[in-house]
């Protein structure tokens, strides 16, 4: 793969990059039709990172489908599908691992310890094995992209982090790898999140700014759906990722919320807008 990267950068060519863990879905295409248009060569990485799991957590689990996910590649026109082993990432010995501070300790950082540190870590390495002139990632790991994008700026790495909007299912549903862990009802009740999120968007741009009283229709619309467990409901700024009191147009409304043992995530700018654009 770098011998590769290191050829088509010294033959003038761009390199978008599209990092996975695979079981590819509708967000996904959407991340490698962008990289397609913006760069000569793609290259997608599927790599289930055993790094960003807790303990008890789904890696094991966690879905994968290569040969569908090989299909999906072709009909997007990916170059290069680079899946290494974790023997290959994480060879005997291993010791060396990325930590941004600030930005992960809120939020999917309270929550899940350690996460971030596995996600930068692996980035920072596909970003070295791959060389991406731009690399692209769902506004639905809102955290996600905030933190890689504090990476890049920090350790001043040479590529340019492109966040794109979040692709839902027709009622809404973020879509998720993990959303095939839903039941058939689960996945009704899975529709809380995106309803929530646009109530209360509704109201801020019906005049209200109070954060105590935009997450009371938050929490009111969420805890009227029975299989629902709040892991969070927080309102933060969307680019420190502090709590806000009054919300404003740069406000991020973030929730983690169990659908029976399935956590899922999901975020909106409340001003409704796509806000993430290119970011480094
Ligand atoms: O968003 C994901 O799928 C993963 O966190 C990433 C960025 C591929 C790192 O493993």
């Amino acid at each position: 793969m770098q011998e590769r990267a290191t050829a088509a950068l010294a033959a003038g060519k761009t390199i978008s990059f599209v990092p996975t863990m695979g079981f590819l879905h509708q967000g996904h295409a959407s991340l490698l039709r962008e990289g397609r248009a913006r760069g000569d060569l793609l290259v997608l990485s599927i790599f289930v990172n055993p790094t960003q799991f807790g303990v008890g957590e789904d890696f094991e689990s966690y879905p994968r489908d290569l040969q569908r996910d090989s299909e999906t590649a072709r009909d997007n026109g990916v170059d290069i599908i680079f899946a290494p082993t974790a023997g290959e990432m994480y060879p005997s010995g291993y010791q060396t691992y990325v930590n941004v501070e600030k930005v992960t300790l809120p939020l999917c950082g309270a929550s899940r310890p350690g996460h971030f540190r596995g996600v930068t870590t692996v980035v920072a390495k596909l970003f070295n094995i791959v060389k991406p002139t731009y690399a692209f990632f769902g506004q639905k790991d809102f955290q996600q992209l905030v933190v890689i994008s504090r990476m890049v700026r920090d350790l001043n790495m040479d590529v340019t982090v492109v966040g794109l909007p979040t692709v839902r299912e027709d009622d809404g549903l973020a879509m998720s790898s993990r959303n095939a862990y839903l039941s058939p009802e689960e996945r009704l009740g899975a529709r809380c999140l995106s309803r929530a999120l646009a109530a209360v968007s509704e109201l801020y741009h019906a005049g209200e700014v109070v954060v105590e009283r935009l997450r009371a229709e938050l929490l009111r619309i969420l805890d009227s759906e029975p299989l629902a467990r709040i892991d969070y409901a927080e309102f933060r700024d969307g680019d420190s990722l502090e709590e806000v009191g009054l919300a404003d147009d740069r406000t991020v409304v973030a929730l983690a919320v169990r659908i029976g043992t399935t956590r899922l995530i999901d975020n909106i700018m409340i001003a409704g807008g796509v806000t993430w654009k290119e970011k480094c």
